[in-house]
């Protein structure tokens, strides 16, 4: 584990979402889905937050982020950052030539990583976002490229939501299924994918102490596992029985 220092170069905020790019050395093997506990330079650990990295392409990082409370607040607010890390497991792409990529709301964060790299490695791949409305759009839809959206007030894209696109898709012909989404969600696209015998990748998420494994604060429950999302994930691996 090391502790970096990321420089703003770039950034947004539409309202309570906010979007920077961060320049920081010696992060090239960052793998889609790992996350780091970001906290200020001149501040302790006390204010860390996880966060997933949203994107890293020439030594430049990108935060997705969502406005909560104080920790969220203070990292949109600062011109450099400390990321400590990278944590945790991230998504595993060997043998997946054809990709569905599902993401609700921020869960766009990690599975905009992964889009980043499978469109790298010229990896066919289908990303389908539900977002509640158009600001999520307009905060980070030109980052995230393209992408089938789905927004429940109808503002951007068709109206509808990640589970409605689940009841018309047959699941044929992809290899493996990612998702990042709220619980709802990721409880659908398990039900989905076991259904359909199909291979999942999940980022979950917890509330998170120390982000390692010392506090054991981040215990969760999915697909009939007990997981601690930090050591175990964020990322799980599921494989459906069908
Ligand atoms: C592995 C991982 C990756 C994450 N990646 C991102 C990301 O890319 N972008 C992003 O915006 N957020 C992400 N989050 C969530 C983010 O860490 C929390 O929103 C943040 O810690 C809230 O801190 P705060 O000080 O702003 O809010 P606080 O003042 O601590 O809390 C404000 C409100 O948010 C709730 N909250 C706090 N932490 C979480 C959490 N982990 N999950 C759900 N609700 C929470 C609290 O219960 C409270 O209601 C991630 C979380 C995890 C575990
Ligand atoms: S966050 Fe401390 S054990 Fe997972």
């Amino acid at each position: 584990m090391r502790s970096f220092k990321a420089e703003l170069v770039d950034s947004r905020r539409v309202g309570d979402l906010f979007w920077g790019r961060y320049r920081a050395e010696g992060l090239e093997y960052l793998q889609p889905g790992q996350f780091f506990q970001v906290g200020l330079e001149r501040i302790d650990m006390f204010l860390r937050r996880p966060l997933s990295v949203a994107g890293f392409e020439d030594g430049l990082v990108d935060l997705f982020l969502r406005i909560k409370g104080r920790g969220t607040r203070a990292i949109a607010e600062s011109s450099t950052l400390s990321l400590l890390g990278p944590f945790g497991e991230g998504f595993s792409l060997s043998g997946a030539r054809r990709v569905l990529l599902l993401a609700g709301g921020m869960g766009i964060a990690p599975v905009r990583f992964l889009a980043q790299r499978l469109r790298r490695e010229n990896r066919e791949y289908r990303l389908v976002w539900g977002i509640r409305d158009g600001r999520y759009w307009q905060a980070f839809g030109d980052l995230v490229g393209d992408c089938e959206v789905l927004s429940e007030d109808g503002s951007v894209g068709r109206r509808g939501d990640v589970m409605g696109f689940l009841e018309e898709e047959s699941g044929e012909g992809w290899d493996l299924v990612c998702a990042c989404g709220p619980s709802g969600m990721n409880e659908a696209v398990l039900g989905w994918i076991k259904a359909r015998g199909l291979r999942g990748q999940f980022s979950l998420e917890a509330h998170m102490g120390c982000g390692w494994g010392g506090c054991r604060g981040c215990w969760v429950r999915f697909a009939g596992r007990e997981l601690y999302v930090c050591e175990d994930g964020p990322v799980v691996e599921v494989r459906g029985d069908a």
